[in-house]
């Protein structure tokens, strides 16, 4: 289940109707699918082939298609990210820039877990978003953020586009932002 710390105190929020009710007022959509529906062989795997990842997004197809429906999603598709990703340092040192899109950036975690730094209300601040399997999130168009991973350094996510152009990303230079 997602966890928030918000970072300029530290403050944790967690279980899920709070994490919901918070995320709620950002105007961040938070859901959860169960993904425990995912065979075991593959929960654990982040190094992954075309098949599997079919196999991946056959396993949430009711979810998916449920998500896009209501959401205007036009295409998906699957992203893994471990230590066995060429140049997953530099990846990651590109991914944490805090930047913005024209269009909301869906991640539906499969497995593994991954943080993002999304930029809330004048009164909130900077807060990390924890997502564990199962979390879905969406952060909307045009709010600062960034993505990056967790100590583990491995996840298996499901994106989803309503145009992949939407999704470029734009620096957003950000003077108050202070990492870690
Ligand atoms: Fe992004």
């Amino acid at each position: 289940m997602a966890e928030i710390r918000i970072r300029n105190t530290n403050e944790r929020i967690s279980g899920e109707a709070n994490v919901k009710a918070f995320l709620d007022k950002q105007e961040v959509l938070y859901e959860h699918w169960n993904a425990a529906k995912l065979p075991a062989e593959l929960q654990g795997k982040f190094s992954l082939t075309d098949e599997e990842k079919s196999q991946i997004l056959a396993t949430f197809d009711e979810e998916i298609r449920d998500l896009a429906s209501r959401r205007g999603y036009q295409t998906w598709d699957i992203v893994a990210l471990s230590d066995a990703t060429p140049n997953l340092d530099e990846l990651l040192k590109k991914f944490e820039q805090v930047h913005t899109h024209t269009e909301d950036e869906v991640r539906a975690i499969t497995a593994g877990k991954g943080i993002f730094i999304i930029k809330g209300t004048d009164d909130v601040g900077y807060f990390d978003v924890e997502l564990e399997a199962g979390d879905v999130i969406s952060v909307p168009e045009h709010k600062p953020h960034f993505f990056t991973l967790m100590e583990n350094r491995q996840i298996v996510a499901v994106r989803l586009f309503i145009e992949t152009e939407g999704w470029i990303a734009h620096p957003f230079e950000d003077p108050t932002f202070q990492k870690a």
